[in-house]
C-alpha cells in the first residue's frame, strides 16, 4: 500500500500557512475535481517542473450559468484522492464554497475581449467566474507555475491576459489536449453520454481533424473550413451544433476570408443533454517534415 504523500487543507487560512512553509518553487494545478488522466497529466508536468505541487479541487459556482450543470456537476472526494495517491502532490486544496465566497463578497474579474464570443459569447458571465476564482486561488496559492489544458482554449487566454494584466509573478503553462484512443478529448463532463452518445461522441475530433486536413493540404478560406466542420458534425445524427469556429489563435477574433495567422479551429456540440467542446491550433506555416 502506498501512503498518501499529501495534505488536504480546507481553510484558507491553513492553506497560507502550509503554503508558507514550502521551499522551493511551486506548480499550481486548478481542478473541478472529477479527476481523469487530462488532470493527472497537469500534475505529473507540474511535478517535473517544480519542487512542490499544488492541486485544487473547487467546483466554481460562479462560473456555471443560471441553466447549467452546478448541481449536477460530478463530484466523487474519495475517487480523486486516490487518483492523486501516487503523484506528487504535497497540498490538496478543498475549500467549501463558503471559504471562497463568504457572505457578502462582491468583486469580480472581468477580462473583457478574450472572454467574448466562443464559449463567453454562449455562456454569460462564465469567465467572469473563472477569471474570479483563479485571481483569489493565485492570491492564495502563490504559484510559480499554473498550469491549465488546452482543451480549454478560451479559458487559457482568459487566464493569460488576467495573468498580464494584474502582474501576477508566475508563468501559466499550457498542457497538450488528452484524448481517449478514438480521439474524444477527456473530460469530467464526459461522464453524463449514455454509450450510444460516447460512441457518437468522436465526431468532434473527426471534424477538427478534416478541417486540419484541408488546411494542410492548403485550404485556406476559412468559411469553406468552417463548412468542413459542420459537414463532419451532420454526418452523425445525435449532435447538435452550438458553433463551429475558426479564429485568431491570440486574439480569439473569428476569421473572415484567407487565413494567415496562427488559426484556433474551435467547436462546440450538444450531444444529448451533454455539451462538448473541442480545439485544434494549426500554424500557418506547416511545419517542416524530416
Ligand atoms: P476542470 O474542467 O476540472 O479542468 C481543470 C484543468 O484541466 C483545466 O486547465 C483544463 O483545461 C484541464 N483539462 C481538462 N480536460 C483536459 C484534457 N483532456 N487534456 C488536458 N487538460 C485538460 O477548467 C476548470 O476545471 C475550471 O474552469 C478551473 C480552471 C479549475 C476554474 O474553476
Amino acid at each position: 500500500m502506498t501512503e498518501s504523500r499529501f495534505l488536504i487543507v480546507e481553510s484558507v487560512a491553513e492553506l497560507r500557512t502550509r503554503r508558507r512553509a514550502l521551499n522551493g518553487t511551486v506548480g499550481f494545478v486548478p481542478t473541478m475535481g472529477y479527476l481523469h488522466a487530462g488532470h493527472l497529466a497537469l500534475v505529473a508536468q507540474a511535478a517535473r517542473e517544480n519542487d512542490h505541487v499544488i492541486v485544487s479541487i473547487f467546483v466554481n459556482p460562479t462560473q456555471f450559468g443560471p441553466n447549467e450543470d452546478f448541481s449536477r456537476y460530478p463530484r466523487n472526494t474519495e475517487r480523486d484522492l486516490a487518483l492523486l495517491r501516487d503523484s506528487a502532490v504535497d497540498l490538496i486544496f478543498m475549500p467549501p464554497v463558503a471559504a471562497i465566497y463568504p457572505p457578502g463578497f462582491q468583486t469580480a474579474i472581468e477580462v473583457s475581449e478574450v472572454s467574448q464570443g466562443l464559449e463567453g459569447g454562449r455562456r454569460p458571465g462564465h469567465f467572469r467566474g473563472v477569471a474570479t476564482v483563479v485571481c483569489k486561488l493565485f492570491n492564495l496559492v502563490q504559484p510559480d507555475r499554473a498550469y491549465f489544458g488546452q482543451k480549454d482554449a478560451q479559458q487559457v487566454a482568459v487566464i493569460r491576459q488576467m495573468a498580464i494584466d494584474l502582474d501576477f509573478p508566475l508563468d501559466v503553462v499550457i498542457a497538450p489536449t488528452k484524448r481517449a484512443p478514438d480521439g474524444l478529448a477527456l473530460s469530467s463532463r464526459n461522464t453524463y453520454l449514455t454509450l450510444v452518445e460516447r460512441e457518437a461522441a468522436p465526431v468532434l475530433y473527426r471534424a477538427l481533424l478534416g478541417a486540419a486536413l484541408a488546411y494542410h493540404e492548403g485550404q485556406r478560406d476559412s468559411e469553406t473550413l468552417r463548412q468542413i466542420m459542420l459537414e463532419a458534425l451532420a454526418a452523425e445524427p445525435m449532435v447538435a451544433v452550438d458553433y463551429v469556429s475558426v479564429a485568431d489563435a491570440g486574439t480569439l477574433r473569428e476569421q473572415e476570408g484567407e487565413l494567415t495567422r496562427r488559426t484556433l479551429f474551435s467547436l462546440a456540440v450538444r450531444i444529448g443533454k451533454t455539451r462538448l467542446i473541442d480545439n485544434l491550433v494549426l500554424e500557418a506555416v506547416a511545419p517542416k517534415t524530416g
